[in-house]
């Protein structure tokens, strides 16, 4: 798991092969430049020499609007403080060394020539970026990068966002590249759906981007406006790690997007102007309800419901009525479990357990779902013993033992 730092000397035989000398050595303080004195000392041990760019790009919790934004619609995440920290230095020739403190591994690749690695598939994020960057006119200089961290894996918490706004932040830096974060948030994007090949939306990249600390960001997935909205501190996010990998993930997911695509084209179909489920109000829905096959109904009737929770949650965050936001989470778990189908039975329990603990104001799935975390909206004073109950009562229910997190909102990557 990436949480953990290892010893970074381990898996550096390829290294050896690279004609390095990794023999662990210790960053002299007077050496160290970029205050983050970790990952520079990984650097260091790996490369023998300080970097001179870090930088760190955060996961993300999202607290509402789930399987909305690749339907134009509206989404309410937070940055979380659990990022991937890369540290890296310029090469005065073009190839690209990158060494993963997590995965135990090195590649190195030729900015003339970005191939997809097929064997060292955590590499990809890193070439994607740079491919695009590359394509668009960016030109890079070969470097040597390290990079790590404590997002949790495969959780739902948006590692593989972070690696990629990691990438993109990291090049910004060391290049001084003079770009708006949203461009960068794009290719990050467009990196993940094609070199990668998975067809996410762009809450993740855009929160590990432009998070802020103690805010949640509210977006509107079809222009990008997006504005900051503070979390109160009497709260707290707790997440639940069900520790089930997300299996069905990747393909339930295409399933969902094609089925809101139908969805779209039959509600049309009946002359309403619609190009997104973001258009549809909860009448036209009704009204179209005879073209639309149960499922597809079902599913359109989640992404309609879900970006109105969405706009209620922002206004009642806004106006402290915490109660009510939690109300909504509540809802929504409802409506993924049940016409939206993206819930599992851990996730089911784990939010069982939730509803169920003094303290509590709101519980649900978060992320793509089929495993992964769920989100968690608990009185300051009842998070401690909220984890501890919800721990053990998913021990008994499930025999699986659940990670419990207590999150603070933090800042982005590109974040000014
Ligand atoms: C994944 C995707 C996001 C979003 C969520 C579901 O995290 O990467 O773009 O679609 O699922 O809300």
């Amino acid at each position: 798991m990436l949480g953990m730092r290892r010893n970074p000397l381990r898996g550096l035989n390829h290294l050896f092969e690279l004609g390095h000398n990794p023999a662990f050595c210790l960053l002299p303080s007077a050496y160290s430049n970029t205050g983050d004195p970790m990952i520079e000392r990984d650097f260091y041990t790996v490369y023998g020499t300080p970097p001179q760019v870090v930088v760190r790009a955060p996961g993300r919790v999202n607290l509402i609007g789930e399987h909305t934004d690749y339907n134009d619609g509206f989404v309410l995440p937070a940055a979380i403080d659990r990022s991937i920290a890369f540290a890296g230095r310029k090469r005065a020739d073009r190839l690209v060394r990158v060494h993963s403190l997590d995965f135990d591994g090195s590649v190195e690749f030729n900015l003339e020539d970005i191939q997809k690695d097929g064997k060292n598939s955590w590499s990809n994020f890193i070439r994607g970026v740079s491919k695009y960057l590359e394509e668009d006119g960016h030109r890079l200089a070969g470097a040597d990068i390290v990079f790590g961290g404590n997002v949790p894996r495969e959780a739902g918490l948006s590692s593989s966002a972070a690696v990629e706004v990691g990438t993109a932040a990291f090049w910004k830096n060391l290049l001084h590249l003079d770009v708006d974060p949203v461009y960068l948030v794009k290719l990050s994007r467009k990196a993940e759906n094609q070199f990668v090949g998975v067809p996410c939306g762009i809450m993740d990249q855009f929160i590990s981007a432009l998070g802020r600390e103690n805010h949640a960001l509210f977006l509107d997935c079809r222009d990008l406006a997006y504005r900051h909205v503070p979390l109160r501190d009497n709260v707290k996010i707790v997440v639940c790690n069900s520790g089930v990998k997300r299996a069905l993930a990747q393909s339930e997911y295409e399933v969902r997007l094609k089925q809101c695509r139908q969805a779209v084209a039959q509600i049309a179909s009946t002359g309403l102007a619609v190009k997104s489920l973001r258009d549809v109000k909860p009448a036209d829905l009704e009204a179209a309800r005879s073209v639309l096959s149960g499922i597809l109904y079902r599913r359109a009737r989640h992404v309609v419901t879900e970006n109105h929770r969405v706009l209620e949650a922002v206004k009642v965050l806004e106006s402290g009525d915490i109660e009510r936001f939690g109300q909504l989470m509540n809802a929504s778990h409802e409506s993924l479990r049940d016409d939206y189908e993206v819930s599992s039975k851990e996730l089911d329990v784990l939010v069982e357990l939730a509803w169920k603990q003094p303290g509590v104001l709101g519980a649900r799935m978060t992320g793509a779902g089929f495993g992964g975390c769920t989100v968690n909206l608990v009185r300051q004073d009842a998070a401690e013993a909220f984890a501890e109950a919800v721990r053990r009562g998913y021990e008994d229910a499930l025999g699986l033992k659940a990670e419990i997190y207590i999150f603070k909102a933090s800042q982005g990557a590109l974040s000014v």
